[in-house]
């Protein structure tokens, strides 16, 4: 696979640390409308072709896929140009600042055909995968409630930066620059987190918002800092589960935290994912009684990147792809009009 990355941030690192070493691809190509960062990157990772837009690069068009990881507000008009050359696309999460463009990406990328497919990166979490089987096989029973968290302290700590002088944090703080806060941002993952895990969809959604003043007059430079910073969430899911769901970047204490907890007649499970490691914890069988829980063994499994470009490579579509991202975009706009109307929602 012959790969371009669009957009060299912080994320695109992440990214070509594991796809710089994968057999079958090539990472041909990069693109960065800020000359300076696109240099670093390309030299850091040894690649020839550099262009400012992508249009240049769907003109040069030497690529089979490519890996968005532009902001979110420039992931649709990017994937829509890419999937109109006839390019797979991995695209870096929310697929959409909303769920009518997230729809319209889907839309294309189907009817053209292409390899689709968004970077919910917590599908590399081997303990979710594992849960996920276990919730599949029974081993739970009938499940009737779910709890999930996504913690982070980036707006009460250094650890990744200072919010206040750094575009990379400030436009994710700013609605007019395309961001929807910690819903829109790190909600999608959550989303996903509980649902995969817990093997079911998430049917009515009710949610509040919360956006706390962080600077003089709410501002710094070109940066409105109007985007939400925490929310919670009461959902009902399609199994009939009710759950709690709630994230925010005021968890001081926690630099990235996520945590599922799935309560099931016959038996619990718990997975935690932290920078340091993933864990599954579960309460089964004759446990239940006295409420004993172990730590549960867990193979690896296959990265999103992985099993991209095996995708790529076989022509057969992988998971999780636009039209899942879509729906839980659909969530997330719907959770926006709950906290305006205060009141529950069908999805
Ligand atoms: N999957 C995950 O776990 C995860 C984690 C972090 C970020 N992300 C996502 O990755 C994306 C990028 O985040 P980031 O932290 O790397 O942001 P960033 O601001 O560090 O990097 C974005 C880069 O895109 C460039 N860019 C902007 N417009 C462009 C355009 N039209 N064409 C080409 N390049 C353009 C910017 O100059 C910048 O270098 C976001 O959508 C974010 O939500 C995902």
């Amino acid at each position: 696979m012959r790969l371009l990355v669009l957009g060299t941030g912080v994320m695109a690192k992440n990214q070509l640390r594991h796809f710089a070493h994968m057999d079958g691809v090539e990472v041909v190509g990069a693109v960065d409308t800020d000359p300076d960062r696109l240099k670093l990157f390309a030299d850091e990772f040894g690649i020839e072709k550099r262009f400012l837009t992508l249009n240049d690069a769907i003109a040069w068009g030497d690529f089979d896929a490519a890996t968005n990881v532009t902001p979110d507000r420039i992931h649709h008009p990017t994937t829509m140009a890419l999937i109109a050359a006839g390019k797979h696309v991995l695209c870096e999460k929310p697929l959409a600042e909303n769920y009518p463009k997230a729809l319209e990406m889907t839309e294309a990328a189907e009817a053209a055909g292409v390899v689709n497919m968004v970077n919910l990166t917590y599908r590399n979490v081997a303990p979710l995968q594992r849960a996920r089987e276990m919730v599949l096989a029974g081993e739970l029973g009938t499940i009737k409630h779910v709890e999930a968290s996504y913690l982070q302290s980036w707006l009460v700590s250094r650890a990744w930066g200072d919010w206040r002088t750094e575009s990379t944090w400030l436009w994710r703080l700013s609605t007019g620059h395309g961001s929807n806060g910690v819903l829109g941002d790190v909600g999608i993952h959550i989303l996903d987190f509980a649902a995969y895990g817990a093997a079911t969809d998430i049917d009515h959604v009710f949610a509040r918002l919360k956006t706390f003043n962080k600077a003089p007059g709410g501002q710094i430079g070109e940066y409105l800092l109007d985007a939400n910073d925490s929310f919670t969430m009461s959902v009902d899911f399609a199994n009939g589960a009710l759950g709690v769901i709630h994230a925010t970047r005021w968890a001081t204490g926690h630099l990235n935290e996520l945590k599922l907890r799935i309560y099931g007649e016959r038996g619990s499970l718990e997975v935690i994912h932290r920078p340091n490691g993933s864990q599954l914890r579960g309460c089964l069988g004759e446990n239940i009684e006295s409420a004993t829980w172990r730590d549960i063994e867990v193979a690896p499994v296959p990265t999103n990147y992985q099993r991209f470009a095996k995708a790529v490579m076989s022509g057969v579509q992988p998971d999780p792809n636009f039209r899942h991202a879509a729906n839980l975009q659909k969530v997330i706009d719907l959770a926006m009009i709950t906290e305006r109307e205060r009141r529950e929602l069908k999805v």
